[in-house]
């Protein structure tokens, strides 16, 4: 039977506002026998909060979330707030009978996303769910990766080479919450590698067994204080105050790891990649292909098939619009009439809401369990970085 999935969002910044357009566009775009219901938006200012309700279609606003528990209407709460709330907002959201989903990292420290996982553990046992938002995983290009390499298409795998440069953290960029260690956890760390951890786990379905050779830098120590929220991500437009703070998270983490089945995987996240904006790229090598992925070219997976006569070997540009080829691509526009950023959030939703109304996923959404590994493997680069040793997966746990 049709059913109105209730969503209570918390935060009002740059994910709230990803989120409510998904949830918002999801039943446009998707039909569904579960439908998404804008009932609560939450954030730390009524007005604000009540502005946003009314410019995003929320029938409600609250500058109290923990009011949104008590509303019978609600059944999901959609997490969008500093990476050191995730923990307790989560945990109480389950324990009063919600699913959750809940923005990447998982949480600021290994302790929290375990605390996370257990309450997800025990929640699950009454038929609730929580996820996490790796949206990357649904870039139709990015899915279809994950399809071909299932198909066996890569063959054995060789080498996973991701990276996820971004440029804004310059001296110029104020303290914000993304600086400070306490309410991130990490810097690009936990910002960037954890989608790209997340993004080589999902394609290649292989896990990682040990974590080498971890470089972790702060290059900008001290920074400029923002005054208020309300900016930009790089805390442009922001009103910034004289004095100045210490940056306590990493600028870049680089490492190194060994694969299950045998691949060598390397992965770079930094803010400092002077000239790439958005760079999330993924290049995997297998014995009989290749494929390669960066997000600024989102619609587009390049393919090498090494099956192919050698002569006829080469790269090929997969546009990944092609309704009856490609994921999720069938539910907006015809082929090349391209999608963005924002698609890959609304058809996260619609994942969510096919398994509430008990279907399957068009390809796997990552569950506390799943990004807990994800977790695990940030906490041993942390590890290996400070420790300057390699570090087995086996001893974090
Ligand atoms: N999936 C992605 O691609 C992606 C991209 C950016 C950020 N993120 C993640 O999303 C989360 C939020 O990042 P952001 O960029 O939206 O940050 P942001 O600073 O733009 O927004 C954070 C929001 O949380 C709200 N908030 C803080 N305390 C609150 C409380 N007690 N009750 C209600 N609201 C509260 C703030 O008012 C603000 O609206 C972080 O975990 C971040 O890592 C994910």
């Amino acid at each position: 039977m049709a059913k109105d999935v209730g969503i209570g969002l918390v935060g009002t910044g740059f994910m709230g506002r990803a989120h409510a357009n998904a949830w918002g566009g999801v039943n446009r775009f998707f039909s569904l026998k579960h439908c998404s219901s804008m009932e609560t938006v939450a954030g730390t200012d009524a007005q604000e909060a009540s502005t946003f309700a009314r410019k995003w279609g929320f029938n409600n606003s609250t500058d109290h979330w923990h009011s949104m528990l008590e509303n019978d209407s609600i059944n999901l709460i959609d997490i969008t707030t500093p990476n050191h709330m995730h923990a307790d907002m989560a945990i109480e959201a389950l324990n009063a009978g919600r699913h959750v989903t809940c923005e990447k990292p998982m949480a600021g420290t290994l302790e929290d996303a375990r605390r996370m996982r257990d309450a997800a553990r025990k929640a699950s046992r009454k038929g609730l769910h929580a996820w996490v938002w790796f949206n990357y995983r649904r870039c139709p290009a990015v899915a279809f990766a994950h399809q071909l390499v299932k198909r066996g298409r890569l063959g054995r795998i060789f080498h996973v080479r991701a990276q996820y440069l971004q440029d804004w953290g310059g001296p110029e960029t104020p303290l914000l919450w993304r600086f400070v260690g306490k309410e991130a956890g990490s810097g690009a760390h936990g910002d960037l590698n954890a989608h790209i951890v997340d993004m080589a786990r999902f394609v290649t379905g292989d896990e990682l067994t040990e974590v080498t050779g971890a470089i972790e830098e702060t290059f900008i120590k001290e920074r400029v204080l923002p005054e208020g929220h309300g900016a930009a991500i790089s805390g442009k437009g922001g009103r910034r105050k004289k004095q100045t703070g210490r940056s306590t998270v990493d600028d870049c983490l680089t490492f190194m790891g060994r694969m299950k089945g045998g691949a060598v995987a390397t992965f770079e996240a930094t803010r400092l990649a002077t000239g790439n904006q958005n760079a999330n790229k993924i290049e995997i090598n297998g014995e009989k292909g290749s494929i390669r992925f960066d997000f600024e070219r989102m619609n587009v997976l390049e393919w090498w098939d090494n099956t192919l006569d050698p002569g006829l070997r080469g790269w090929n540009r997969i546009m990944c619009t092609d309704s009856d080829a490609h994921p999720y691509v069938a539910n907006y526009w015809p082929a090349a009439h391209l999608i963005g950023y924002e698609h890959c959030f609304t058809s996260m939703c619609s994942d969510i809401l096919r398994v509430l109304g008990g279907r399957r996923s068009v390809v796997p959404l990552p569950d506390f369990e799943d990004a807990y590994i994800t977790q695990r493997v940030l906490h041993a680069a942390t590890l290996s970085a400070r420790e300057r040793r390699p570090v087995k997966m086996s001893e974090v746990k």
